[in-house]
């Protein structure tokens, strides 16, 4: 444990792994001192933290919202910063029944899995590029017993289009530029590089989501994007320019965080 201190992880993260190495719950890990540690296992554990290989991928496991979920090398690890667009979603309907949702970029399946088992949603789409990552969200789905009414879309979102409308649309995108991917930590770039960055500055898949405003939401749709710090002015014109009014939602740390769009002032 002390040996892991030195890799800079959260506390919660070196509780992970403790519990994961000696396969006892993560509320037991606080107090396990007298355990038999498997040397073996701490070595491997430990040479993987020296190569900056995230904890999440190590355990294959990242809580988010209260619930573990399972993640590997084909996915983002879910952030704590995201649990602010869920929350913001979650104020906004929980009292409505029967929505549809789409969760476009959708990864392991946090936030759309998350909402399926906070709100009345009665279908849910999970969208994403990559089959791998998907592959995990369908594991996701079968360990939170999430069965009926959800669909998994492996396409491009920049070359999509759908009959079907949402009440809302949730979006964490890729949104790092290629130039700040070169300031990321070590453990980060051992994510996929095509679920961290994008193109036009980090901002394609804001402007391309926003012109399909109309064909993916329903006549009172909302869309509800996570967006990087210095995001927020630019994605706001982008609505504009589309003719959509968009609201900004700060992070605990006081960064812009959420971006939530409609087609007309009273969604807001
Ligand atoms: C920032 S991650 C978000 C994952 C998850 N929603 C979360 O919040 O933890 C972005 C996701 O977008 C997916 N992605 C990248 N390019 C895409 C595209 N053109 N169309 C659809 N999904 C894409 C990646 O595979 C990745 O899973």
């Amino acid at each position: 444990m002390q040996r892991a201190e030195k890799y800079n992880l959260p506390i919660s993260q070196i509780y992970d792994l403790v519990s994961f190495m000696l396969h006892i719950e993560y509320s037991q890990a606080k107090n396990a001192c007298n355990y038999e540690v498997d040397d073996k296992m701490a070595e491997n554990i430990l040479a993987l933290l020296e190569e900056r290989v995230p904890a999440a991928y190590i355990t294959g496991r990242r809580e988010f919202y209260g619930r573990e979920f399972i993640v590997n090398h084909n996915t983002l690890i879910p952030r704590i910063e995201t649990e602010i667009l869920v929350e913001e979603v979650i104020k906004r309907y929980k009292d409505i029944n029967n929505i549809e949702l789409i969760d476009i970029c959708s990864g392991s399946g946090a936030i759309g899995l998350t909402l399926m088992q906070e709100l009345n949603i009665s279908f849910l789409t999970l969208l994403d590029i990559d089959s791998q990552a998907l592959q995990v969200s369908k594991h996701n789905a079968e360990k939170f017993n999430l069965k009926k009414n959800i669909e998994f879309i492996c396409d491009d979102i920049l070359n999509y289009t759908t009959e079907k409308k949402y009440d809302i649309v949730v979006c964490n995108p890729p949104y790092i530029s290629e130039k700040e991917y070169g300031f990321l930590q070590e453990e980060v770039k051992k994510e996929p590089y095509h679920a961290l960055v994008a193109e036009d500055n980090g901002l394609i898949f804001y402007k391309k989501i926003l012109s399909n405003f109309e064909i993916l939401c329903k006549s009172n749709g909302v869309i509800f994007f996570e967006i990087g710090a210095y995001q927020a002015d630019s994605v706001i014109e982008y609505a504009a320019a589309c003719s959509l009014y968009a609201e900004c939602i700060k992070d605990y740390s006081g960064n812009d965080r959420v971006i939530v769009v409609t087609n007309s002032k009273r969604g807001i």
